[in-house]
C-alpha cells in the first residue's frame, strides 16, 4: 500500500510541481484570512531525520521520498508496516509563539522542529486565489502542504507566503511546516547576537483569500517635495492584471480616481490635494484609502506627512523635531517569549508613551506589525532595522542577497506606515572595506524602494585623533547615512559614571544626530551607592550623568535608550543577577519599573 502512496506522491512532488514565493501581498493586515492559529502538533528533530535521509540526501528532493520523510504525514495502514513517527500521537505546541518559551526542554533548543496542522477548508464562492501567509518564522522555513514541497523562507522576522489554489482540499488538508533556527557564521543575523534565538512560528499563521487578480503591492505617501501632492504606485497581481482598471477612493480628501494599469499590472500617480491633516506625533491623523480592481479591493489606513533632513535638524511636516525615544526588543511583556499579539504591542507603546516617548527605535530586527500599526495610530515614530548586527560575513555574496531580501520584504510591509520614518541598515559592524561595500550596496538599495524616508546604522564612536577624552565618528557609511546615528556606553562598559563629566565630541558631519544607545544593567529592587553596579542607583546615576553630556552634544536630535525591558540572553550568566537576562532595561521583565525610568521620563517632560 505505501508504494502505491509513494507512487501518487511522486508524480505530484515532481521539481517542477515546487512553488516559488510570489512577491509579497502586502496589508494582510486588512484583508479576509482564515486563521490557523491555536494547537500544532510537533517533532523535535535535532538530526533532521525527517528530512535526510541516511545518506544525508533530502527526502524532498528525492524522486520516491521514503514514507520516514515527515513532510508526507505517514499513516501506519497495516500492522506490519514500519513507520518511526506520528505526528497525530504528538503533543500540541501553540502558533503563534516561539518553542523556547512553551516546553521547559526547549528553552536552549537550536535545530530543526516540524509543526503540523490539519485542517478542513471551505473556499468561498468569490475566491480564486489561496495563500497561505506567515508573518514570521525563525529561521530558515520549508513549508509543505499534502505532502507537496511549497518552498522555503530565510529569514526570522519578515512575512512570506506560498499560493495553494491548486492544492487546497475541502477535507483533511495537512501543513507540515520545517523551522530550523539553527544560527549560522552567514546568516543575517551571524552566529553572535546579545539576544535569545527564539526559534519557530513566532507569528499568525493565516489563509488569505483573493480574487484571481488583485492588489499585490501599493505605495501611497506625500511626494517627498510636495506636501500638496499625493503620488504612489499601484501593483496588480493575477490573472488579468494588464490594463486593468483601478480604482484609488480618499473619501475624506474627496478623492475617486480611476486609474489604468500598464500590462504588467502596474500603475503610478500623483494627486493634489488641498487641506490634507498631515500626520504627526500631535495629531496622527489617518486617512482611509480604498483600493479597487475587478474581482478585489482593500482599505487601508494611512498617515500623510514629510519627514527629511536640514543640516543637523530632523523636519516632520517641514518642523523640526527632537526624537525622545527608547530601543525595544521584541519580547512579550505579558508573559515569556517572543512578542506577537496586539496586547504586547498595546503594553510595550503604553509604557512608551508613560515614558514621554514621541519614538521608539524597534531593535535589532523586524518587530510583528501590530507594533508599527499602533504606531500609526498612537503617533509614535519608529525606527526599523535589518538584523544586519556585528561580525556579519560581509564577501558572503548570499548573505548579502539574504539581507537585502529581509530588508525588501520589511519595506514592503510597512512602507505605508506613517510612523516609520527611519530604515536602519545595520547595528554596530566593524569599519572595514567589504562592510562599506555591503551596507553601501543596502543603503543604495532601500533609497531605490522609498525615497520618501530617511536611513541610518547605528554606528560607533570612536577617540578623535587617538585622544581618549574627545570622541568622534570616524566611519565612511557616515557619508552615507541620513541621520548619524550612534552607540555609546561610556560609564558602563567605559569607565565609571562620572567619566561622562569628562568627555566632549567632536561630530564633523553636518547632520542630525541619534544616540542610539546608552544604558547600564540594574537588577531591579537592589539598591545601594551610586558606584555600586547592578544597583538601580548605579543605572540612575548613568542616565543622569549621560543625560547631562548627551545635552551638550552638538547636532543630537534625539536618543534612543537601552533600553524598555529586560530582555533574555545567552551571554548574560551572572548569576543572581543576570541569570540569562540583559538587565538594561529601565523596566524589569516582571514589569517594575527602576528608578532609571523615572530620569528619563523626567528628561522628557522638560525637552
Ligand atoms: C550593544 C548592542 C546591543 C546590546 C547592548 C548591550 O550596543 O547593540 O544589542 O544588547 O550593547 O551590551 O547590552
Amino acid at each position: 500500500m505505501i508504494k502505491q502512496v509513494l507512487f501518487i506522491l511522486v508524480l505530484l512532488m515532481s521539481p517542477l510541481a515546487g512553488f516559488s514565493q510570489d512577491n509579497l501581498l502586502i496589508n494582510v493586515y486588512n484583508r479576509t484570512t482564515t486563521s490557523l492559529s491555536g494547537d500544532w502538533k510537533y517533532i523535535i528533530d535535532p538530526y533532521e531525520n525527517g528530512y535526510y535521509n541516511y545518506r544525508y540526501q533530502p527526502f524532498d528532493q528525492q524522486e520516491s521520498p521514503w514514507a520516514s520523510a515527515f513532510f508526507l504525514n505517514s499513516k501506519q495502514k497495516n500492522p506490519s508496516d514500519l513507520l518511526e513517527y506520528d505526528f497525530d500521537g504528538m503533543d500540541n505546541i501553540t502558533v503563534p509563539g516561539d518553542w523556547n518559551s512553551q516546553k521547559p526542554e526547549l528553552l536552549y533548543y537550536e535545530g530543526t522542529l516540524w509543526y503540523k496542522k490539519s485542517f478542513d477548508y471551505n473556499r468561498s464562492q468569490l475566491s480564486n486565489k489561496v495563500f497561505i501567509y506567515f508573518e514570521a518564522s525563525n529561521y530558515k522555513t520549508e513549508v509543505y502542504l499534502n505532502g507537496q514541497k511549497l518552498g522555503t523562507h530565510i529569514g526570522g522576522f519578515t512575512p512570506f507566503h506560498f499560493d495553494v489554489s491548486d492544492l487546497l482540499k475541502e477535507k483533511d488538508n495537512f501543513l507540515i511546516v520545517k523551522v530550523d533556527n539553527k544560527r549560522s557564521k552567514d546568516g543575517v543575523p551571524t552566529l553572535n547576537t546579545d539576544w535569545w534565538n527564539y526559534g519557530g512560528l513566532t507569528r499568525d499563521v493565516k489563509l488569505v483569500e483573493i480574487g484571481s487578480t488583485y492588489i499585490q503591492d501599493y505605495f501611497i505617501q506625500l511626494a517627498p517635495n510636495n506636501n500638496k501632492q499625493i503620488k504612489g504606485y499601484i501593483q496588480l497581481d493575477g490573472v488579468n492584471k494588464s490594463k486593468q482598471i483601478v480604482q484609488i477612493e480618499i473619501p475624506e480628501l474627496n478623492i475617486s480616481k480611476q486609474l489604468i494599469a500598464d500590462i504588467n499590472g502596474y500603475v503610478s500617480f500623483k494627486i493634489d490635494a488641498n487641506k490634507i491633516q498631515y500626520w504627526s506625533t500631535v495629531t496622527p491623523h489617518l486617512y482611509d484609502v480604498t483600493l479597487k480592481v475587478e474581482g478585489d479591493e482593500i482599505m487601508d489606513q494611512i498617515g500623510f506627512r514629510t519627514i527629511r533632513t536640514e543640516g543637523s535638524k530632523i523636519l516632520l511636516n517641514d518642523k523640526p523635531i527632537y526624537l525622545k525615544g527608547i530601543s525595544i526588543h521584541e519580547e512579550s511583556p505579558l508573559r515569556d517569549g517572543r512578542g506577537h499579539s496586539e496586547e504586547d504591542a498595546e503594553q510595550l507603546l503604553d509604557w512608551v508613551q508613560e515614558l514621554g516617548c514621541n519614538y521608539v527605535r524597534l531593535a535589532h530586527y523586524p518587530h510583528n506589525e501590530h507594533m508599527v500599526r499602533l504606531a500609526d495610530q498612537k503617533g509614535i515614530l519608529v525606527w526599523e532595522e535589518n538584523p544586519v548586527y556585528w561580525t556579519i560575513s560581509w564577501e558572503n555574496n548570499e548573505t548579502y542577497e539574504n539581507a537585502e531580501n529581509q530588508l525588501s520584504e520589511l519595506i514592503a510591509r510597512d512602507q505605508n506606515r506613517a510612523s516609520v520614518i527611519i530604515w536602519s541598515m545595520a547595528n554596530e559592524t566593524p569599519n572595514v572595506p567589504a562592510r562599506n561595500i555591503f551596507l553601501s550596496k543596502l543603503a543604495k538599495f532601500t533609497k531605490s524602494k522609498d525615497e520618501t524616508r530617511l536611513i541610518s546604522a547605528a554606528l560607533e564612536q570612536k577617540d578623535y585623533q587617538g585622544n581618549p577624552l574627545i570622541r568622534t565618528i570616524d566611519d565612511p557609511f557616515a557619508e552615507e547615512v541620513d541621520i548619524l546615528s550612534f552607540n555609546q556606553y561610556i560609564g558602563w562598559y567605559d569607565g565609571l559614571p562620572s567619566k561622562c563629566e569628562t568627555i566632549s565630541w567632536n561630530i564633523q558631519q553636518d547632520k542630525p544626530v541619534l544616540i542610539s544607545e546608552f544604558g547600564a544593567g540594574a537588577k531591579q529592587g537592589l539598591h545601594g551607592d551610586q558606584n555600586t553596579r547592578w544597583t538601580e542607583e548605579f543605572q540612575e546615576n548613568l542616565y543622569s550623568k549621560s543625560l547631562k553630556m548627551i545635552n551638550g552634544i552638538d547636532k543630537v536630535q534625539g536618543i534612543s535608550p537601552w533600553v524598555l525591558v529586560d530582555f533574555r540572553s545567552p551571554r548574560r550568566v551572572l548569576p543572581k543577577i543576570q541569570d540569562g537576562w540583559n538587565r538594561k532595561g529601565l523596566i524589569s521583565d516582571d514589569g517594575y519599573k527602576k528608578k532609571a525610568f523615572y530620569i528619563l521620563q523626567n528628561f522628557y517632560k522638560n525637552k
